[in-house]
């Protein structure tokens, strides 16, 4: 996969280069090009922003500046450095990893061959870990970091021409800018790919991917501050396991996200754990 990421501050997306991102990238299955969109000024200030029309508080950022930027990521003649992994990760495979997946199973994205343009945006869609897992098979990801008011609209719709665009959001507040939504969506997209997490089983069961909460979990020692753990995790009964990893699942949904449970399927083993029957 292949992305790259407009951005007045490049330094902002540093961490893209470390840990899970770092390894996909020495390992091949990621590169990723940071580019500063002050290249793509045109005046001696290489300003990037102008008042807004109608006016109004803030500033809005120029579409002379984000049109020739955008076409030059998506024709691929934006130059600079891609980023490189911050560690030596290629002979440290984590403890969970699995031989023989699959590290570039592309296909299955949507139905054009125009790259995603992701710009976030607190106007957004909700992004979702189902759009996570779609922009998982993409092959090109751009996005696009607005700051102060925004982005002037017309360079939004105009990219519509290169590029399929998304405007989302990452949760109901206020950022400063897009940066930080975009490093929560690429680690979101880039933990899914074949061959990043190792383990399938990790992401197929993490939360809402059944559309539930992922319920507590545990490890030695048995006993700590005298706190259990809960006996039925010994039992080596991995139908009972499962049982309970679900009970706490739906207990834990039905505490904090009692609007998930309207999405999912319960069987009446669920539906009395729950106490609805
Ligand atoms: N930019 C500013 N706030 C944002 C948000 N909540 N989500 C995505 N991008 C943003």
């Amino acid at each position: 996969m292949r992305l790259d990421v407009l951005t007045i501050f490049p330094e902002y997306l540093e961490p893209l280069r470390h840990a899970l991102l770092g390894k996909a990238i020495e390992q091949g299955i990621l590169s990723v090009g940071v580019h500063d969109l002050r290249r793509w000024a045109t005046d001696v200030h290489k300003s990037v922003d102008d008042t807004p029309y109608g006016g109004g508080p803030g500033m809005v950022m120029k579409p002379g500046v984000w049109g020739p930027a955008l076409d030059d990521v998506a024709a691929g003649t934006a130059s600079g450095e891609d980023l490189t992994s911050s560690l030596p990760h290629v002979d440290k495979p984590r403890h969970d990893e699995l031989a023989g997946v699959d590290k570039q199973a592309y296909g299955g994205g949507e139905d054009s061959d125009l790259p995603l343009l992701i710009v976030p945006t607190p106007a957004g869609k909700p992004f979702t870990q189902e759009d996570a897992q779609a922009w998982s098979n993409e092959e090109h990801i751009v996005f696009a970091c607005g700051r102060y008011e925004g982005i002037d609209q017309r360079v939004v719709d105009d990219a519509a021409q290169r590029y399929r665009v998304r405007e989302v959001s990452i949760g109901d507040y206020v950022l400063i800018g897009g940066e930080v939504a975009v490093l929560v969506i690429a680690e979101a997209i880039v933990r899914l790919i074949p061959g990043v997490l190792g383990n399938r089983r990790s992401h197929e069961e993490d939360s809402f991917s059944d559309g539930l909460l992922e319920g507590p979990s545990y490890t030695k020692p048995r006993s700590w501050r005298g706190l259990d753990v809960p006996e039925v995790l010994f039992s080596g009964n991995h139908a009972k396991v499962d049982r309970w990893r679900r009970d706490q699942a739906l207990l834990r949904t039905q505490a904090v996200r009692p609007e998930l449970l309207a999405d999912v399927e319960l069987s009446t083993a669920d539906r009395k754990v729950l106490g609805l029957d």
